[in-house]
């Protein structure tokens, strides 16, 4: 495809949509606790926000069936997907109530907590900021995990790995 420049607006969406792709990004999975039981949400646009305090942030698309469930929540946890978790990843975009394809465990806030994932980041909500179709939710990071592997990458809509260049 030859190169394309364009002002985002209602009809360029696809190619707003397909621009933002060439950005690669992990694959994470956000849990939560509600009145009717667990909730998780497959999420890309996880992102390191401070050291000092530990803030994260993660973006909730308001279309979203589970936007009033996470919109509600005050401890989650962000889990990082290994690579070779493609098919909880694709299960809870279609689905965030059934669990019952992952061990998972609550810890003592009430957060679902998946096994095998590359990193996980307990959170307590500390912000919410409103940006267009999606809510900012920044959280302080309680509780850390991490272990050696690889995770699973998305970009141009494809879920991949890395490779190393050096
Ligand atoms: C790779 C991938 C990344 C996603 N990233 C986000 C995201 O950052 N924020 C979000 O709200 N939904 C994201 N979604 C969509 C949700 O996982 C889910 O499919 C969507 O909220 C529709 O859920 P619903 O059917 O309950 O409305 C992503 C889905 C996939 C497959």
């Amino acid at each position: 495809m030859t190169e394309k420049t364009f002002q985002p607006g209602p009809d360029q969406t696809p190619a707003f949509r397909e621009a933002l792709g060439c950005f690669g990004t992990g694959v994470t999975v956000v849990t939560t606790n509600t009145a009717s039981g667990p909730a998780a949400i497959t999420v890309n646009s996880f992102a390191s926000v401070s050291l000092s305090p530990p803030l994260v942030l993660w973006c909730l698309g308001k279309e979203s069936n589970r936007y009033d469930a996470f919109r509600a929540a005050r401890h989650y946890s962000i889990h990082v997907m290994a690579q070779d978790q493609l098919d909880p990843a694709l299960k809870f975009a279609r689905d965030g109530q059934d669990f019952s394809h992952v061990d998972w465990a609550h810890d003592h806030a009430g957060r679902p907590q998946l096994a095998d994932c590359l990193a996980r980041f307990d959170c307590e909500l500390a912000d919410c900021h409103e940006a267009g179709d999606h809510l900012i939710l920044v959280g302080r990071v309680e509780t850390v995990m991490y272990r050696r592997g690889q995770g699973l990458i998305f970009k141009r809509g494809q879920f991949g790995k890395f490779n190393d260049l050096i």
